[in-house]
């Protein structure tokens, strides 16, 4: 069985779960990020990373998933939101949209990645009336964001592969 994890990254979060899902994988698993995977043709089975860039996957991997065909899938994804939030389950959905449909989605992931500083220094220039101002509520999450992915986070991911690699047919 030859087996794929590929991730998109800006800033590592999702690199960390992709590195920790690779460590649950059969023997032999290649590790690429998404722009450098030379061919999808051959893996049974392809574990596919994003960050979520408002509400869908980055532009990177929105880019690249769609050249994968007729594969088992897990998905995984770090986000700034909590991860059993409306828009962690609508943003993961989105994503699901953009894999074409000949390929069988066996599982998912998700979990909080810290969130690029500059982005929340952004949010709080804005003025209070502003959909993405800086609220007590965001602080919060933004600081909470900030300690993830986290070892348990890492071994969640494990886990939920772990499931799915079962699920593998070939
Ligand atoms: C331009 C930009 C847009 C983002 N949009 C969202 C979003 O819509 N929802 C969300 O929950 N987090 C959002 N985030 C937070 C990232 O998804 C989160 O920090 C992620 O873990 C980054 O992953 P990476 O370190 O692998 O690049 C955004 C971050 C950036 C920089």
């Amino acid at each position: 069985m030859r087996t794929l994890v590929t991730y998109s990254t800006r800033t590592g979060n999702t690199r960390k779960i992709a590195e920790g899902i690779l460590e649950i994988m059969p023997e032999g698993a290649d590790i690429f990020p998404i722009e450098e995977v030379p061919s999808f043709e051959g893996y049974d089975f392809i574990a596919v990373g994003f960050w979520v860039d408002r509400g869908t996957a980055d532009e990177n991997t929105r880019k690249h998933i769609i050249r994968i065909k007729q594969k088992q899938i897990g998905l995984f994804g770090t986000l700034g939101a909590y991860p059993d939030s409306d828009h962690a389950q609508r943003s993961m959905e989105n994503v699901k949209k953009l894999v074409h449909s000949d390929n069988q989605i066996i599982g998912e992931f998700m979990c909080q990645g810290k969130i690029d500083p500059r982005l929340t220094e952004k949010f709080a220039t804005l003025p209070a009336d502003h959909p993405h101002a800086m609220t007590l509520e965001r602080k919060v999450r933004h600081e909470e964001a900030s300690k993830h992915p986290n070892e348990e986070d890492i071994k969640n991911a494990q886990t939920v592969f772990q499931e799915i690699v079962r699920q593998i047919k070939f």
